[in-house]
């Protein structure tokens, strides 16, 4: 076996050297669930140095003393280092991470909130939310692009950074296909389903296909069939596992396929809404608390941190899309990280998509990158979640062959929206701003469109300097 560190060397380069990985969003929440990944897979992972980078100083101390937890609890340490310093931070880098969030949770407030005072769905990612998310997101992610490719033009960046599909198609027009997207969403549905046949996730072949938090999987094949029509016969099967019990057996048998569980904002729009609005606080207001009380206890010794930290994951994690089990009467809270496997979550995809780069695995691994011939029906550069080959060259994206009409409508009428909102982000139209949020297909009009950008611009300091 070849030693760790020559893994991730660049073709040509001569001896040893060292490999860097930065985090840019490192005070965020959910750095250390990366870091616990990277200290699980020091043996097979390349890196010798780890920069964290964030606007706040103080975020960051406060999750790095949660690593110091991390490393003391594990007995093991993967140097790394703060700074504030963005170019500093990606200078030389293999690997960027990034999921940062541009206007705090208190812009995820916002968000919100504007489009449920006209009852419209109100929700981080999908609908009016994702747009003004995505609107004040792209001009600060195409920054971070710009660094990385003056400083680190050999680097991959992994995206995080919601609405990911979006930040992703809008960062690769300035660093091309190193730049990919990821989510968590794709591959738990996928884990769920195999659980819900029998079967280990890792024997099956998953036809999976759309775009960020709006995709389904349309076939999950062992080496004789499809396995899919059996599990869309058997009720209680269906029923017991999230997606399933989320949208129902008979609507998932008249789809034909297993949708992701941000469809549900799609198919059961107006059940949402309204648990939304009976809802004792918006899940943003929810964390704002949350997330603020966990951040006040700076200045705590790596243990305490720890175990503050874990109990804010818990609870974050229990009431995971509560609104949406809510609206479809679904008992109980989401799975915490403590029911699931080690093996399971958003870092694991990110250090699949790294493993897969950097030691030339050629695995398969659902991510947003450019559809090539992925999805007939887009473009060559339109950013699609689909299963990619990963290896040293970068995610190559598969054939996924007929898809229902329904689908297809769909995922073309959301990526119209899409290139609106990044040309409104990047020319500060308000007119693009505008046709953004009434072509989406949760906007009942175009007035209301109107009313909701107004909002927006009234409430957000960065969308009045922006659109002015
Ligand atoms: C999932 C999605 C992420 C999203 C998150 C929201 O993990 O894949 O894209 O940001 O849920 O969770 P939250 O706890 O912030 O509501
Ligand atoms: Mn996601």
């Amino acid at each position: 076996m070849r030693r760790g560190r020559e893994r991730g060397r660049a073709p040509g380069a001569q001896g040893p050297r060292r490999v860097k990985l930065t985090i840019v969003g490192g005070g965020g929440f959910r750095v250390p669930l990366v870091y616990g990944a990277l200290l699980r897979r020091r043996a097979t992972l390349p890196f010798d140095e780890v920069v964290l980078h964030d606007v706040s100083a103080a975020r960051m101390a406060r999750i790095s003393a949660v690593l110091e937890g991390l490393g003391a609890e594990r007995g093991e340490r993967l140097p790394f280092r703060a700074t504030t310093d963005l170019e500093e931070a990606v200078d030389g880098a293999d690997f960027v991470f990034c999921a940062v969030r541009v206007g705090l949770l208190e812009g995820r407030v916002v968000d919100e909130t504007v489009p449920l005072s006209y009852g419209v769905l109100g929700q981080e990612t999908t609908g009016p939310g994702g747009i003004c998310f995505a609107l004040r997101t792209i001009p600060a992610m195409v920054e971070v692009a710009e660094a990385v490719a003056r400083k680190a033009p050999d680097a991959w960046l992994v995206n995080f950074t919601n609405p990911a599909g979006m930040v992703t198609e809008a960062i690769q027009q300035v660093m091309g296909e190193r730049a990919v997207g990821i989510c968590d969403s794709p591959s738990g549905l996928c884990r769920r389903v195999a659980a819900a046949l029998g079967r280990d996730a890792d024997e099956l072949w998953f036809d999976y296909f759309g775009l960020n938090h709006l995709g389904w999987l349309k076939a999950a094949r062992d080496t004789r069939e499809d396995l899919l029509p059996r599990l869309l016969a058997d009720e209680a099967a269906l029923t017991g596992f999230e997606e399933g019990a989320l949208f129902g057996a008979d609507w998932l048998q008249s789809l034909g396929m297993i949708p992701n569980e941000y469809l549900y904002y799609f198919y059961y729009g107006a059940e949402t809404v309204d648990a939304i609005r009976e809802s004792p606080a918006s899940r943003g207001a929810y964390l704002l608390e949350q997330q603020a009380r966990f951040y006040r206890g700076n200045g705590q010794p790596p243990a305490d941190a720890l175990a503050a930290w874990r109990a804010t994951r818990h609870e974050r994690e229990r009431t995971y899309m509560a609104e949406a089990r809510s609206a479809a009467g679904v008992e109980g809270g989401h799975a915490s990280g403590d029911e699931l496997p080690e093996e399971a979550g958003y870092e694991v995809e990110a250090m699949a998509v790294v493993e897969a780069i950097a030691n030339n695995t050629r695995s398969v691994i659902i991510c947003n990158t450019a559809n090539r011939s992925a999805l007939p029906f887009l473009d060559a550069r339109a950013v699609v979640e689909v299963p990619a080959v990963v290896g040293r060259a970068g995610p190559q994206p598969v054939a996924i062959g007929p898809v229902p009409d329904h689908a297809a409508g769909l995922v073309q009428s959301i990526k119209a929206v899409e290139r609106a909102t990044i040309e409104a982000a990047l020319t500060g139209s308000t007119s693009l701003a505008v046709k953004a949020l009434a072509l989406h297909p949760l906007v009942p009009s175009v007035n209301r469109a109107r009313e909701i950008f107004e909002g927006y611009r009234a409430r957000l300091p960065e969308l009045q300097e922006r659109f002015a």
